[in-house]
C-alpha cells in the first residue's frame, strides 16, 4: 500500500487538540484512514457496528467493486475464470497469487487428489449424529475434529505445515460433505477415486452406490465446478472475518475453518441459498408473488426476499448472472427447461427489479438466489446447499488465513466497545435485593 500526501484531520468542536491520521492508497478501491493511534492520542474509539466503514486488514486476494458489479480473484474477473479456468486452478490462484502453468497444475491436482481420503477413524464421528442432523452441524464437528489427526502439522508459523494443512482441507471437504449426505440417506460412504477430477469425484462420492455403476455427466460436473469457482472467495465477508479472527489467536487451521463453517451457516450469509429455495417453495406459484412481496415490504413481518441484497454489491452480483446462466445449462441438459421453481425465480426477480422498494434500496439478486435451483437440479438436497458453499469457500478462508499469518502487521483481533451498562455499584446482600 502507498501513503497518500493527503492526511485526515480529526478536529473537535469543543476546541480539543485536533489529530492527523495518515491515508493509505491500495491498488484499486477506497483509500483507508489509519486510525490505529486514535485511542492513544484522543482516548476515544471509533464506533462502527457491522464494520460498514472499517477495513480490518490489507489483502491482495479478492477485490469487489459493488457499484460496477465487479469481482476479481487476484486481479482476474470472475466471468473469465468461470470460463477459462477450473476450480483447482482457481484454488492454486487464490493460494499462490498466480494461475498455474501446465506442470504446476498437474502437480497441484495430483497432490490434492492424494489427500482426499479421511482417516478411517473419522467414520466413527458420524455414528454420533442423528441421521437427520443438519449437514452444517456435521461439518462444524468433523472439520474441527480433523485437527486431532494432524498433530504433526499444526505449527502455523511453519509455511510447509500451513501448506499441507491447506491441501488437506481443500482435498477433504468434498469427502466430508459427501459423507454427511450419505449418512443422512443411510447409504454407505463412497471412497474418493483418484482417476476422477475434483468435481467429478465429489459427484461420484455423492451419488454412486454399491449396487450399480455411476456415470458422471460432464455437463453437470462442469456446472458444479463453476458453482465452486463462484463461491471460492469474497473479501472480508462474515465467515472470512471469523476465520481471520480465530486465526489471530494462533488457533490451528482446522479449528479456524470450523469457525468459518459455523458463521457461514447463518441465513443472512451462506444459509441464504437454502432459505431462498425454501422461500420459492413457500411462494409456490407466480400468482402468489404479489402477496409475498407485500409481506416483505411489511417491516413487522420480518420476512426478507432471500437471495436478494448485499452489503457490498449495490448494482448487481456478477455471480448471480453466471449462476443464472449455469441454471439454464443444467436445466436444458436435464430437459427441465420448464422447471417451475426456475420459472418462478425468474418471474420473482423480474417483479422485484421493477419494484421501487427493492430498486430504491439497491437490492438485487445475489449469488444465493439461483444457486439453490441449480443445486436442486444436480440432485443436491436443500439442506446440503450451504455445505457445498462451505466446500467452495474453504479455499478462500485458507488463502485469507495464510495471508493473515504471514502479515507482519497482524495482531490478535480484539475490538473495543461503547459501554452503556450500569456504572460501578455495590453488591447488596440477598435480603436487600
Ligand atoms: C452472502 O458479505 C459477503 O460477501 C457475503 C457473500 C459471500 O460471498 O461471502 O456474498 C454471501 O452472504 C450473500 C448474501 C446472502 N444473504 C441473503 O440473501 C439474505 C437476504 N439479504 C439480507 O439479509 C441483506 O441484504 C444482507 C444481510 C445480505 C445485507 O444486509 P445489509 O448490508 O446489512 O443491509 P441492510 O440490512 O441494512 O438493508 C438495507 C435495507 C433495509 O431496509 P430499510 O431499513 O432501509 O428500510 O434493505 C432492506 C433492509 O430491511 N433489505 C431487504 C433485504 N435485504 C436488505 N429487504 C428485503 N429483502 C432483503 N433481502
Amino acid at each position: 500500500m502507498n501513503i497518500s500526501e493527503t492526511k485526515a484531520t480529526l478536529s473537535f468542536s469543543d476546541g480539543s487538540q485536533s489529530v492527523d491520521f495518515p491515508i493509505y492508497k491500495g491498488t484499486i478501491g477506497p483509500d483507508v484512514v489509519d486510525i490505529r493511534k486514535l485511542y492513544g492520542q484522543t482516548g476515544k474509539f471509533t464506533y462502527d457496528p457491522g464494520f460498514m466503514s472499517t477495513a480490518s486488514c490489507q489483502s491482495a486476494i479478492t477485490y469487489i467493486d459493488g457499484d460496477k458489479g465487479e469481482l476479481l480473484y487476484r486481479g482476474y474477473p470472475i466471468e473469465q475464470l468461470a470460463v477459462n479456468a477450473d476450480f483447482l486452478e482457481t484454488c492454486y490462484l487464490l493460494l499462490n497469487g498466480e494461475l498455474p502453468n501446465k506442470a504446476e497444475k498437474e502437480k497441484f491436482v495430483s497432490t490434492v487428489t492424494r489427500h482426499t481420503m479421511v482417516h478411517e477413524q473419522m467414520n466413527f464421528f458420524f455414528r454420533g449424529f442423528r441421521r437427520d442432523a443438519h449437514p452444517m452441524s456435521v461439518l462444524v464437528g468433523t472439520v474441527g475434529a480433523l485437527a486431532s489427526f494432524y498433530h504433526d502439522s499444526l505449527d502455523i508459523n511453519d509455511p510447509a505445515q500451513r501448506e499441507i494443512s491447506a491441501i488437506r482441507l481443500i482435498a477433504k471437504l468434498p469427502t466430508l460433505v459427501a459423507m454427511a449426505y450419505k449418512y443422512s440417506v443411510g447409504q454407505p460412504f463412497v471412497y474418493p477415486r483418484n482417476d476422477l477430477s475434483y468435481s467429478a469425484n465429489f459427484m461420484h462420492m455423492m451419488f454412486s452406490n454399491p449396487c450399480e455403476e455411476y456415470k458422471v455427466n460432464d455437463v453437470l460436473v462442469r456446472a458444479l465446478d463453476r458453482i465452486l469457482i463462484l463461491h471460492a472467495d469474497h473479501e472480508q465477508n462474515a465467515s472470512t472475518s471469523t476465520v481471520r479472527l480465530a486465526g489471530s489467536s494462533g488457533a490451528n487451521p482446522f479449528a479456524c475453518i470450523a469457525a468459518g463453517i459455523a458463521c457461514l451457516w447463518g441465513p443472512a450469509h451462506g444459509g441464504a441459498n437454502e432459505a431462498a429455495l425454501n422461500m420459492l417453495k413457500e411462494i409456490g406459484t407466480p400468482d402468489k408473488i404479489p402477496e409475498f412481496i407485500a409481506k416483505v415490504k411489511d417491516k413487522n413481518s420480518g420476512v426478507k426476499l432471500m437471495g436478494f441484497g448485499h452489503r457490498v454489491y449495490k448494482n448487481f452480483d456478477p455471480r448471480a448472472k453466471l449462476m443464472r446462466e449455469t441454471c439454464h445449462e443444467v436445466l436444458n441438459e436435464l430437459g427441465l427447461q420448464n422447471d417451475p421453481l426456475f420459472k418462478l425465480a425468474m418471474e420473482l426477480e423480474k417483479i422485484a427489479l421493477e419494484d421501487d422498494y427493492f430498486v430504491s434500496r439497491k437490492l438485487y439478486p445475489n449469488v444465493d438466489f439461483y444457486s439453490g435451483i441449480v443445486q436442486s437440479a444436480l440432485g443436491i438436497p436443500v439442506s446440503l446447499f450451504t455445505g457445498i458453499f462451505a466446500m467452495a469457500r474453504t479455499i478462500g478462508w485458507i488463502a485469507q488465513w495464510n495471508e493473515m499469518i504471514a502479515d507482519p502487521e497482524q495482531k490478535i483481533g480484539r475490538p473495543r466497545q461503547l459501554y452503556v451498562g450500569a456504572a460501578r455499584r455495590d453488591v447488596p446482600t440477598i435480603d436487600k435485593r
